[in-house]
């Protein structure tokens, strides 16, 4: 097939390809596909109730789950139809600051009608997600979330199978509809928009049929606004091999996991319960658990469990300078109910507690309130930057990084995994540290969405 023969034929040449059972690959290289932000409708609630009308990409919930190589790029036309501008963000991919979705840092909004085209490389493999930049405290409540699987290069893990499992929190209505009040400034000076319904994939009754002794590639990604998980798995043995997209350096067996707003982690599980039972994962409240995925047991796949996992191929993520001499900044955490702030500057002026939740602003990072104009750190392509920051509130926080991976650095210097986002607890202090490798203006903020609008957010530069 020629290609100046599709020219000529344009439109109706789809026809004959797929006719002949060809794929019309050229063209569809050509042609993104649309992801389009709509309303749409679902049983998100048990079969009793009401179907739940929600905001999603394609109008599900979650968005279609895109597979892509590691190396490869992803490419989609963004389509608002939604009454409301918004962004798409691609949490934890190490970006082209251009196509990293926040308005007003690096792109304007897409207004109702119109779109957007992302088109960027994925430099890593491993586990991602996309949702919302824009009002995301109420376009991710109302559903916007799906999942960016980026392939390992040398086919991942050997698993029987690989299932991505987005864990969400909804707040309902009695007659299962998203509830308003999204602005609620005691949700906002609190934990955060919790929410009365968990789902996984969209339901609350989310199973599977499995074997005894098969082995789960698991992909967990809280995209709940402000609730977080603490996860246990029954029935289930293995592994945690990676977090927020980035590969241990050595498979840990598996224990309790905790999983803040936006955070991920790959587990591989064999199937230790038997015929007949039921293996689960387990979401652990003050109060006790329930579970949150079921896997039915209804045959053996063979007789021991395989041979425990290698680690996965790490990412092309560079290796931290000294940090004695690093680029370093200080970020305090500020406010809330209970905390012990009582104003912050917000437009150039000081304000007390009670005039700032007026204008909808509730926490701080270095006593400002609103996005500073001057970036948090400006620092050179290349350099190692130690950021050392104190949660000086009474509310656990889940600091995410824009554009670049961390390592917490623990007191006696040692580093950790790689991650996006770090659960803070009260009270608590942690180092940071990253090589600020990608040019660009990038947000460091709080990803329980409601802290993040109430003022915890501010902006790194690295040029
Ligand atoms: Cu997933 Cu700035 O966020
Ligand atoms: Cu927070």
């Amino acid at each position: 097939m020629k290609s100046i023969t599709r020219r000529t034929f344009g439109g109706g040449m789809f026809g004959v390809l797929v006719a002949t059972g060809l794929r019309p690959t050229s063209l569809q290289a050509q042609t993104p596909q649309d992801l389009i932000a709509r309303e749409g409708v679902l049983q998100l609630a048990p079969a009793n109730y009401p179907e739940t009308q929600v905001w999603g990409y394609s109008g599900a919930v979650p968005g279609p789950t895109i597979r892509l190589p590691q190396g490869g790029r992803m490419t989609r036309r963004f389509v608002n139809e939604l009454p409301q501008p918004g962004t798409i963000h691609w949490h934890g991919i190490r970006i082209d600051n251009a196509m990293d979705g926040v308005p007003g840092l690096t792109q304007d909004v897409v207004e109702p009608g119109e779109t957007f085209l992302y088109d960027f490389v994925l430099p890593d493999a491993g586990t991602y997600w996309y949702h919302p930049h824009n009002r995301s405290y109420e376009q991710m409540a109302r559903g916007l979330s799906g999942a960016l699987i980026v392939e390992e290069a040398d086919g991942g893990p050997e698993v029987d199978s690989d299932e991505v499992l987005l864990l969400d929190d909804w707040r309902l209505t009695e007659d299962a509809q998203i509830a308003g009040g999204f602005g609620n400034m005691h949700d906002w000076a609190h934990a955060g928009r919790i929410g009365n319904w968990i789902t996984v994939n969209g339901t609350g009754d989310w199973r599977t049929t499995v074997q005894r002794h098969s082995r789960h590639r698991l992909r967990l990604v809280n995209t709940a606004n402000a609730r977080i998980f603490s996860l246990e798995a029954q029935g289930l043995e293995g592994w945690l091999i990676a977090l927020d997209g980035m590969p241990l350096d050595a498979p840990q067996s598996l224990g309790r996991l905790t999983l803040a707003p936006a955070q991920r982690a790959d587990i591989i599980v064999d199937v230790t319960a038997s015929v007949g039972e039921e293996a689960l994962l387990v979401n652990f409240e003050r109060d006790g658990g329930y579970a949150i995925a079921s896997f039915d047991v209804t045959a053996v796949a063979r007789s021991e469990r395989l041979d425990a996992p290698s680690p996965l191929p790490p990412n092309p993520v560079p290796q931290l300078g000294p940090l004695q001499t690093a680029r370093t900044a200080k970020l305090l955490m500020e406010g809330g109910a209970m905390g012990r702030m009582d104003g912050a500057m917000m437009g150039g002026q000081m304000m007390g507690m009670r005039e700032m939740a007026g204008a909808g602003k509730v926490w701080a990072f270095n006593g400002m309130a609103d996005m500073p104009d001057a970036p948090l750190v400006a620092a050179n392509r290349g350099e190692t930057v130690r950021i050392d920051i104190t949660n000086d509130t009474a509310w656990p926080h889940a600091m995410h990084l824009h554009g670049h991976h961390f390592r917490q650095i623990a007191d006696d210097g040692t580093a950790g995994a790689l991650r996006d986002t770090l659960l803070m607890d009260r009270g608590e202090t942690a180092q940071i540290a990253f090589v600020a490798d990608n040019p660009g203006d990038w947000l460091l903020h709080c990803h329980m969405l409601e802290h993040s609008a109430g003022g915890m957010m501010t902006w790194l530069r690295v040029v």
